[in-house]
């Protein structure tokens, strides 16, 4: 089946409900192929602004595998952008994205227009991340986070299917799954709390970072780098694999020195490089300077490189 798109909440829960119940009528696959079977009613949401890479199709293709139904959104939110001129210049590539959904096997781009999501203008109820959306990307990007959340919220429900309310699959997990890639490693952790804490009927699945032949994480900001600034912004992912061959190692980390050599590359400005918890995102405190390294961590890095905010992680232990 081609990729349908799709601009309308209304026209989004009535295809979608349809496509399911469809799917779900057509469960005649003989029993040698039932391993390979998605499972019946299950519906996969796969929130993006557009501007779709490899990393995003990585996205698409997981909830392809795991979901009877997949539905892509595309929507430039408006609520996560504190500077007008960084909104502007968000990179719009509507038929690219496209064919890059339909090639991982999605069935919907939903791509509503602002008035579609917030008909009253900007909403006046919001979600708020609290104390963590202000910490890393919240503090250079003060109410981003609480941007991100309450659109993120609010295409969850947009999406959810009306037979998956809640009910488990077989296999005990919720039919109703959400991808998201753990390069927003800030943002996964907040939507999995507000998940948790507000108990929406849904299973956030994190999505592992692709990355070029170079090391460089996958963005949709790495098209604004020019050559000489894309070579400095490798210094990013060699100090996150530096610190990582340490803790393999369970010597101590010394961030001091992985902040050094990052910056020691042209032109880039380092804003944070911090080891955390991969869960609470709160800072450990042990174990990075002088200590063995043991347990689990995730470093996370942000720096400017030129004029492009980049971003990167990864998981220690
Ligand atoms: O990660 C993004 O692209 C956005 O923050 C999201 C989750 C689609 C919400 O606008």
């Amino acid at each position: 089946m081609s990729i349908a798109l799709v601009s309308t909440i209304a026209e989004l829960q009535a295809a979608t409900a349809a496509l399911l119940r469809q799917r779900a009528g057509q469960e005649t696959v003989p029993e040698e192929a039932a391993s390979q079977r998605k499972p019946a009613g299950t519906l996969g949401l796969v929130p993006t602004m557009g501007a779709l890479h490899a990393g995003h199709a990585e996205l698409a293709r997981t909830a392809v595998a795991e979901n009877s139904v997949v539905v892509a959104t595309v929507f430039i939110n408006p609520l996560q952008f504190g500077d007008p001129a960084d909104l502007a210049r968000y990179p719009r590539t509507t038929e690219a994205d496209l064919a890059l959904l339909e090639q991982a096997g999605v069935d919907f781009m939903f791509a509503p227009d602002v008035a579609q999501m917030y008909p009253n203008g900007e909403p006046s109820v919001r979600i708020t991340a609290g104390k963590a959306g202000e910490m890393f990307e919240g503090a250079s990007r003060p109410g981003h986070f609480d941007g991100a959340l309450t659109i993120v919220a609010k295409l969850l429900h947009v999406g959810m299917p009306e037979t998956g309310l809640a009910a488990p699959d077989t296999a005990g997990r919720p039919s109703y799954r959400a991808y998201f890639g753990q390069k927003d490693a800030q943002q996964l952790a907040l939507v999995r709390a507000m998940v948790a804490e507000l108990n929406f009927p849904v299973e956030i699945v994190a999505v592992p970072i692709v990355r070029d032949e170079d090391g460089l994480a996958l963005s949709s900001r790495n098209r604004f780098l020019s050559a000489e600034e894309r070579e400095s912004a490798l210094v990013l992912s060699r100090a996150l694999r530096l610190l990582k061959r340490r803790a393999d190692a369970h010597e101590p980390l010394d961030t001091a020195s992985a902040e050094e050599l990052v910056r020691s590359a042209p032109g880039v400005e380092l804003d944070y490089l911090e080891v955390v918890d991969p869960r609470t995102l709160a800072v450990r405190a042990e174990n990075c300077q002088d200590t063995p390294f043991t347990g689990e961590a995730l470093v996370l890095i942000a720096a400017k490189v030129g004029p492009v905010r980049l971003i990167d992680n990864m998981l220690l232990g």
